[in-house]
């Protein structure tokens, strides 16, 4: 990665700050007071905005029955201008709940068991693109750097330079990305990889989820490696790269630290009467784990019967993307599982889970982080799970609590003095839960101290700033990429 700077970043000739475009499907609605929806891209991308004022172009998160094909709704807010744009009904079901997230939400998280493949879908992910880039070119002015983000829009820089847009573009892609074995069942797979030589810089959380795509364009002969993170297709040349996204670490602290005075806090410390918490934080996400967490926690109580009635698991979780079928599934299982467990194991006076369907304010989240001795953060799969990081932000440092942690979260990566766990073990886990909950200070301290070093040292804004900083300074001029054609 390049170095970190504290100014904002500069144009291609050190002129003026470029402006800066980005782009996702996911825009929460323009809020002055800041509050925004869960997920990790717009808390991060929120945060990029906020520091160096530029465009959010994406899907509004409506749909109609027709769209008015050069209807732009713009809002400014502070030092941000939100472009967004409809989508039909018949877009909204094939693009974003069929092939993005019934398609490739499942195969790059590896679980091709879940993957449905419909070509009509196909189809319709790499048209809505196209519609997105018809109505990007008319607002990408030409010394703009365009920053496109994740799964949804992958063939959009494709689409952008067969416009003739010559800018610097760059893609980040914020959940993992599978190897090829894996990656090569998705429909049109040929046809997306192909896309991605558009982009002039293209970023993953972590250095494996790099490494597996490049040797994907590899091994489809659609690029040749040519060493320390460059590749080359026909006349084009752009770098692979990982950015591990960053919390806003001294924001967190100090929410955390202030929190304690809220009456959402006080609230929930009187409830517990002196039992200890355990807390998880997640969208209702079958990647998350929670069917597999939620047989952790109650192993954990069959092996440990004294901590009956003195151990509390708050589950925070918001429902998410409820009209796809295996998102309805999981919710209902869920449900069923924490009732089941509260029945089997509860008392008059102890509900063992707390459920939560409820989307918490991240103010409120950061003072339950903190009154929480153990962090319960495993996913099967994660891109980087930012709770992680927020969690270890949270706590108190002259008392922490512990993180335990999914090996297959990308945040393994820098976490590892948290205690890493298999997701699947659940005897495993719940022995990580009871050595979590039996930590002595000094250990919990130093594992802590050791975490939070890293989150200060890799914060939200050296990411943003990392990956912009980066692909401004990269050599040579993008050329408007006629050669690529691979979304028509
Ligand atoms: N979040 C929130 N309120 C909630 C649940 C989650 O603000 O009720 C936030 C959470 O604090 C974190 C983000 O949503 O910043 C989730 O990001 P993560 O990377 O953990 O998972 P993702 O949802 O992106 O898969
Ligand atoms: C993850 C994805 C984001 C997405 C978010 C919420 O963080 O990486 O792209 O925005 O989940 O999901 P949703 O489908 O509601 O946008």
């Amino acid at each position: 990665m390049s170095d970190r700077s504290e100014e904002t970043s500069r144009g291609p000739a050190d002129g003026p700050p470029a402006r800066l475009v980005i782009v996702s499907n996911r825009v929460p609605a323009p809020n002055p007071r800041g509050a925004i929806g869960a997920g990790g891209l717009a808390v991060a991308l929120e945060a990029a905005l906020k520091a160096h004022g530029g465009v959010w172009f994406g899907w509004s998160g409506e749909s109609r029955p027709a769209i008015d094909a050069e209807a732009l709704r713009q809002q400014k807010v502070g030092p941000i201008t939100f472009a967004t744009t409809d989508l039909t009904k018949r877009d909204v079901e094939d693009y974003y709940l069929g092939y993005s997230n019934q398609a490739l939400w499942p195969v790059c998280h590896y679980r091709l068991d879940l993957a449905r493949f419909d070509d009509r879908e196909t189809q319709a992910y790499f048209r809505v693109n196209e519609f997105f880039a018809r109505k990007l070119a008319n607002l990408v002015e030409p010394d703009d750097v365009v920053w496109v983000h994740d799964y949804h829009m992958m063939p959009l820089g494709a689409a952008l330079r067969s416009r003739g847009i010559g800018n610097r573009i760059g893609f980040f892609l914020h959940i993992p990305w599978p190897p090829h074995e894996v990656a090569s069942a998705l429909p049109g797979y040929s046809r997306l990889l192909r896309s991605m030589s558009a982009y002039d810089l293209i970023g993953f959380q972590t250095e494996r989820d790099a490494e597996h795509f490049g040797r994907c364009l590899v091994e489809e002969g659609f690029a040749v490696n040519v060493g320390d993170g460059w590749f080359e297709s026909g006349e084009r040349r752009f770098r692979i790269a990982a950015f591990p996204i960053g919390i806003d670490t001294d924001a967190i602290r100090i929410a955390a630290a202030k929190s304690v005075g809220q009456a959402a806090t006080r609230r929930m410390l009187a409830s517990l009467h002196d039992k200890r918490l355990v807390i998880g934080v997640d969208r209702l996400d079958y990647s998350k784990g929670l069917r597999e967490r939620i047989r952790s926690f109650v192993t954990y109580l069959a092996e440990h019967p004294d901590a009956r009635g003195h151990v509390t698991y708050l589950q925070v979780t918001p429902k998410s993307r409820s009209e796809v079928p295996e998102y309805r599934r999981i919710e209902q299982e869920v449900a069923t599982q924490v009732g089941e467990a509260n029945g089997a194991c509860g008392d008059f006076d102890w509900t063992p889970i707390r459920y939560l369907n409820q989307n918490i304010p991240h103010a409120t989240l950061t003072g339950l982080y903190r009154m929480a001795d153990v962090g319960l953060v495993t996913p099967l799969r994660d891109g980087m799970n930012l709770v992680a990081k927020e969690y270890v932000a949270s706590q108190d440092e002259t008392d922490p609590g512990v993180l335990v942690l999914s090996r297959y979260a990308g945040a393994a990566c820098e976490l590892d003095a948290a205690l890493l766990v298999n997701p699947y073990d659940a005897v495993g886990t719940a022995a990580a839960i009871a050595r979590a909950l039996d930590m002595s200070l000094g250990e919990r301290r130093e594992r802590w101290r050791s975490m939070m070093d890293v989150l200060e040292r890799h914060t939200v804004n050296d990411w943003w700033r990392g990956f912009v900083d980066t692909l401004q300074a990269l050599p040579g001029d993008s050329d408007s990429g006629e050669q690529v054609g691979a979304t028509g």
